[in-house]
């Protein structure tokens, strides 16, 4: 049997266990003075291990002017019509952030999906399946670990995920920041922070050498960013979580409504039809569903 594309629940969840035990061990080695080649590269030996991409090089060369490629993320504004801008507030209002059947069916029938697949395959030049939608409402004072700088360890350099505003925040404020690929990797290369759980609360401390050398705000310690305010329902943003370093901020009064999309992409000799990977994503969204785990973070992942 070759290499497949596994969603398969129990193998995602026994990788991420793997993952989370030899970042641990990685961690508590740096920590006592143990790591040579660093933090960063350590993680991402440990990810290039268990969540490989067996077709990077492809995708590396497939569209060399992709700015959500060689920046890391990409604006894109009002991706969505005011009715459809409307229906998805209508769905997500009042929702307790969990994903229902009737969203996830409208989103199929108003061929939502279908033009969330276009704008990726637009940006990458490379076919996608969305294997997860999630909501998420945050308030002046929600407290998450997202709202430190930091990477999706979890993920790897090719898993993009699109952040839809559903909600402006022009008066709000709220938004998220996005340190572009390149200077996030040679940050970390040097202070070998990575957003790591055990590493958000100490931010400060792998930074203060490097503060100059970054351009880093002495006052605020706010990295050299890009803060995308949404100012239209449905102003987006797509990113690679794992390669860049990223952090939500919070709305200054009301609320920021946010609904998150993940893709895995498909090998560049996939022909299949925007239709066709459209219809695997209902399937696989279907399946999430059914199965309860819409707060699964657990990315599929190309296994033997
Ligand atoms: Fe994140």
């Amino acid at each position: 049997m070759g290499l497949h594309l596994t969603f398969d629940w129990k193998a995602r969840l026994s990788q991420v266990e793997k993952f989370e035990r030899q970042v641990e061990d990685a961690l508590s080695d740096f920590n006592s003075g143990h790591n040579a080649s660093g933090l960063h590269e350590s993680i991402r030996a440990i990810t290039r291990s268990l969540f490989p991409v067996p077709y990077a090089n492809q995708l590396l060369r497939n569209k060399s002017d992709s700015e959500l490629i060689n920046k890391g993320f990409v604006y894109k504004p009002k991706i969505f019509s005011n009715d459809v801008a409307v229906e998805l507030l209508e769905y997500f209002s009042s929702s307790d952030e969990s994903i229902t059947l009737n969203a996830i069916e409208y989103m199929n029938d108003s061929l939502i999906l279908h033009r969330l697949l276009t704008l990726v395959n637009n940006e990458t030049g490379f076919n996608h399946i969305i294997w997860k939608c999630s909501f998420s409402e945050s308030h002046p004072f929600s407290e998450s670990p997202s709202n430190f700088w930091h990477y999706d360890n979890h993920y790897n350099d090719w898993t993009p995920k699109l952040m839809i505003y559903i909600n402006s925040q022009e008066k709000e404020k709220g938004g998220t920041g996005f340190c572009n690929a390149d200077l996030s990797s040679k940050i970390s290369a040097q202070t070998n922070y990575r957003g790591l759980l055990g590493q958000r609360e100490k931010f400060r401390e792998y930074i203060s050498d490097s503060i100059h050398l970054f351009n880093i705000d002495p006052i605020s310690l706010e990295l050299p960013h890009t803060r995308i305010t949404p100012i239209n329902s449905t102003d987006s943003v797509f990113f690679y979580p794992y390669r860049v370093l990223h952090k939500g901020f919070m709305p200054l009064h009301g609320s920021r409504k946010v609904l998150t999309i993940c893709f895995t992409p498909l090998p560049p000799s996939n022909n299949s039809s925007i239709e066709q990977c459209a219809l695997t994503s209902m399937s696989v969204l279907l399946n999430t569903l059914n199965n309860k785990m819409q707060k699964w973070d657990n990315i599929p992942y190309w296994k033997q």
